[in-house]
């Protein structure tokens, strides 16, 4: 394919239909996390197919596929993750998840579709290209941490990549329109299990125990003034509990109750905060009640902070290929979490939010079991991962 007399949305427009069909081939196989055999099987032979030198089973399911143009010039990386959710699905589309209880329902059988899709188009292009093109598809992005795994496994060296690109398919965004944040535009994201003990007795006679389900109300309560009192309230933070179980019956005092949680935050230093004063709070609390507080704090995914120069480039690859409306500045971080941010912690990168917020299904939220993203935003998404690359990598003419 010669593309070089056609724009890249031209090219994009010319595959709309191949992309759509790769996604909804990937969305009726949807695979958890280091599960994703058919997935990677199927990424994999298509890069093939276009010619890529393509390395299969890295990290377990990863795929890392080269584009390599053959003249001397920086590597840039463009990642996907392909890992799907614990969810039935029940949009009822013909081509739903024919896996029970399994459902690509956080866009990213969208995200493998339009990275093959700018892997397509980008193999047309090669002539006008310096350097090489990492493509990277990584198991596990949903909270087993698949991104940590690729690079234990070297995938930003040989050849060493100067920078990433990654997308995530955004619903609340209008499709078209690309949501982007210079600085950190995800949170971190901490686990917190925090086991209280106290000494069981008869309920007609507290003062003889220690009531563990008091001491978790207090600190369930306390823990709040956390965010609400020593946070900064321009710096984003969030402490949700989401599970508390305790006790067996009502007249009997409970000697122990165990709470989980997660923490998000966007900057490292409250991050670092949280962490410090939950566990010192927590056993506080529960200490002046008589009861005991354990606290394991478990470090998830740090903050995905986008570099400067390369956010830049971001808007000026949507710029050139939709115009300015299409760039969206987003007006905060956004308090869910990525583990793109693991290689953003040792390469430059942009990470934007991309529109597929369409008609119909699009209200649903990610990891709802209804969500049908706006498929018209594969398009827009490949080609801009496509144009970034181009721009990146275009070799000054006779150079
Ligand atoms: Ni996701």
């Amino acid at each position: 394919m010669n593309n070089g007399d056609m724009s890249l949305l031209q090219v994009a427009v010319s595959l709309e239909e191949e992309i759509v069909s790769i996604r909804r081939h990937l969305h009726q196989y949807p695979e958890l996390g280091f599960q994703e055999f058919i997935t990677s099987a199927y990424v994999a032979d298509y890069l093939e197919q276009l010619g890529l030198h393509v390395q299969r089973g890295i990290a377990g399911t990863g795929v890392v596929a080269l584009l390599e143009t053959g003249r001397p010039g920086p590597c840039i990386a463009v990642r996907a993750d392909m890992d799907a959710l614990p969810l039935q699905e029940q949009t009822g589309l013909p081509y739903a998840s024919r896996h029970d209880g399994v459902m690509h329902a956080c866009g990213h059988d969208g995200h493998m579709a339009m990275a093959l899709g700018a892997a397509r188009m980008l193999t047309g292009l090669e002539r006008e290209l310096a350097g090489t093109v990492k493509f990277i598809f990584q198991p596990a992005e949903e909270m087993l941490g698949g991104a940590r795994h690729m690079i234990d496994a070297g995938v930003l060296e040989s050849p060493r990549v100067d920078g990433i690109i990654g997308l995530h398919l955004w619903p609340d965004l209008p499709t078209g329109r690309f949501g982007v944040k210079a600085g950190t535009v995800m949170a971190s994201m901490d686990h917190v299990d925090i086991t209280i003990h106290g000494q069981s007795g008869h309920g007609a006679a507290p003062h003889q125990g220690v009531d563990a389900i008091i001491a978790a109300a207090h600190v369930l309560s306390v823990l709040q003034a956390l965010v609400s009192r020593e946070s900064d309230p321009a710096d984003a933070v969030v402490l949700s509990m989401g599970s508390i179980h305790g006790g067996s019956l009502p007249n009997i005092i409970a000697d122990r109750v165990e709470i989980r949680g997660t923490v998000r935050a966007v900057n490292t230093a409250t991050r670092e905060r949280m962490r410090t004063r939950v566990a010192e709070l927590a056993g506080a609390v529960a200490a002046g009640l008589n009861a005991r507080a354990d606290v394991r704090y478990e470090c998830g995914y740090p903050p995905t902070v986008n570099d400067a120069r390369w956010i830049l480039r971001a808007e000026e690859a949507v710029r050139e290929l939709y115009g300015e409306e299409a760039v969206h500045h987003l007006a905060h971080s956004q308090m869910t979490s990525e583990d793109m941010a693991y290689y953003m912690e040792h390469v430059p990168g942009a990470f934007l939010l991309i529109g597929a917020g369409g008609e119909g299904r699009g209200r649903f939220p990610l990891h709802h079991p209804e969500l049908a993203v706006d498929e018209r935003a594969l398009l827009y998404g490949a080609a801009y991962l496509a144009q970034f690359v181009r721009s990146y990598l275009r070799r000054t003419v006779g150079a």
